[in-house]
């Protein structure tokens, strides 16, 4: 490779050599450089060499995945409530953050903060959880997730979520103590290596839960991509006290849930069903 490349800026456009002036635009030529490809341009007429760089977006390290279709994504993700023994590679949680990260949000204000709690961290926060669960039962949230007083349509999909995880898992109605233990395994994340807690400064309007929303389905989306597994989980976020003291965050900080991620056990059932949604014309109105 014989020939010298002419680092150019591209402001606008790039088609007048700027060496001999010629106008009609360029051949071009494609290298690979650690990795990842790169395009330059050739003058058809005095032969020099122009490499324009690349756009900020091409700067960003590229994120793996098999590939898969949004539609695809969104169908296969589920939430998962039981998981491999097998560690989550911290290359694929910065795929995933990187890919969530281009997620929109009004004025562009990215309100998130993501804490990923793994290992012996994990472990004992976890334990802590369960201990305060016991000794006095579901904590209150930094916020209002739910209504306290629940009315249709919503009280009823929220009775057919719940029986559809209790059947699947062969818990009958009355069983108290069945439902209860499924419910616990909430604040140990259903045994998933990784939590990842999402924060977001008080300072902030219901807008930016709006944002945040889009954010963690993002996350979400991007797991699927990687072959990884989700439980979005307000529980989570049921003893904030505990978790913005151990993990450093200011007491004024709302934790807005957490999320546990893994490798999905395929042969749990309690991963072997899926919720019900309402078709489009029930939610939706064309008006012309
Ligand atoms: C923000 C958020 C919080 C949730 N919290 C919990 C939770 O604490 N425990 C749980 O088992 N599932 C939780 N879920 C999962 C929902 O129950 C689930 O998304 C819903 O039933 C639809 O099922 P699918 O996710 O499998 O499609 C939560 C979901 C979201 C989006």
């Amino acid at each position: 490779m014989n020939y010298t490349v002419n680092k150019v800026e591209l402001l606008s456009e790039f088609k007048k050599c700027p060496i001999c002036g010629y106008q009609d635009g360029f051949h071009t030529m494609l290298r690979r450089e650690n990795g990842r490809r790169k395009n330059f341009f050739i003058c058809p007429s005095c032969h020099e060499v122009f490499d324009p760089g690349e756009d900020s977006l091409s700067h960003q390290a590229p994120v793996a995945g098999q590939g898969i279709s949004v539609g695809e994504a969104l169908m296969r993700r589920k939430s998962t409530r039981a998981f491999l023994k097998k560690e989550v590679e911290r290359e694929k949680i910065i795929n995933i953050l990187n890919a969530a990260r281009h997620a929109p949000s009004g004025t562009n204000a990215q309100p998130w903060h993501v804490a990923v709690v793994s290992g012996k961290l994990k472990k004992s926060m976890t334990q802590e959880m369960q201990q305060q669960f016991e000794q006095k039962g579901a904590g209150e949230m930094d916020y209002n997730y739910y209504p306290n007083d629940w009315k249709e349509p919503y009280r009823k999909r929220r009775v057919e979520c719940g029986a559809a995880l209790y059947s699947a898992l062969n818990i009958e109605r009355r069983d108290r103590a069945g439902r209860l233990r499924q419910w616990q395994a909430n604040y140990r994340a259903f045994d998933a290596p990784v939590i990842l807690f999402f924060f977001i400064d008080p300072i902030m309007e219901k807008g930016s839960f709006l944002d945040y929303g889009m954010f963690i389905q993002s996350v979400m989306l991007a797991a699927v991509e990687q072959g990884l597994a989700t439980c979005a989980q307000a529980a989570l976020g049921q003893y904030p006290e505990l978790v913005k003291k151990t993990l450093g965050y200011p007491q004024e900080t709302i934790l807005i849930c957490g999320m546990a991620l893994g490798y999905e056990d395929p042969g749990a059932p309690v991963n072997n069903y899926r919720t019900t949604r309402i078709e489009v014309e029930k939610f939706t109105t064309f008006l012309e």
